[in-house]
């Protein structure tokens, strides 16, 4: 592989699981979304809606939200209900800030995807640490979920396509293995 400052970046990437109470610098923040924005789109339609959550108070909300969720799901494993319900659970496994990436209906998908990706990289250059969450998906998926968002100010029409916690690293976890199986050339 060709060794330069994006390729290393990329290479660097982690989910990160445990962070520093620190709050992020607002400049942090701002340059994580603004690279978010700097993604490609169909057609340039921009059909997405980032919602980036800090108050505590509101993170806490989606915590209750998702363990509402999760531990009505049948089947849960007993591991996932005990971490549920584990005195210090956080929806974004500590992480100041919770990114909530949204999609318009009817766009696509990868519009988001696409925007997201942008800020897991962009937080890795800046020193910070990312865990794309499927969870907070789930835990927003329903109707109070909705509510929640509309709270937030994301507009209707916007559903959420997947969260991110942001913030400075306390783990420096070993890479996940990659298979080379699925590229050809
Ligand atoms: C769509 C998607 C959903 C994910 N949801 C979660 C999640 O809910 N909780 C979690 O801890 N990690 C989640 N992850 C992180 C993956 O587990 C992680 O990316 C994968 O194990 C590879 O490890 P790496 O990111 O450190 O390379 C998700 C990743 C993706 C792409």
């Amino acid at each position: 592989m060709i060794i330069n400052d994006v390729t290393k970046t990329i290479a660097a990437r982690r989910s990160v699981r445990k962070y520093s109470p620190r709050p992020l610098r607002a400049e942090e923040l701002e340059t994580v979304l603004e690279c978010g924005l700097l993604a490609p789109t169909g057609s340039n339609r921009q059909r997405w809606f980032v919602a980036a959550v800090q108050d505590p108070a509101l993170l806490e909300e989606v915590g209750v939200l998702q363990k509402k969720v999760m531990l009505s799901m049948p089947g849960l494993p007993a591991s996932m209900t005990e971490k549920m319900n584990a005195p210090d659970f956080s929806p974004t496994f500590g992480a100041p800030v919770l990114l909530i990436v949204c999609k318009q209906d009817g766009g696509h998908d990868i519009d988001a995807c696409l925007l997201g990706e942008n800020m897991v990289l962009a937080a890795e250059s800046l020193g910070l640490g990312t865990c794309v969450l499927g969870s907070v998906t789930m835990a927003l998926g329903n109707e109070e979920g909705k509510a929640f968002l509309r709270k937030l100010g994301v507009p209707e029409g916007y559903s959420v396509a997947f969260g991110i916690s942001l913030g400075e690293p306390a783990e420096a976890p070993a890479a996940t293995p990659r298979e080379k199986k699925y590229i050809i050339i």
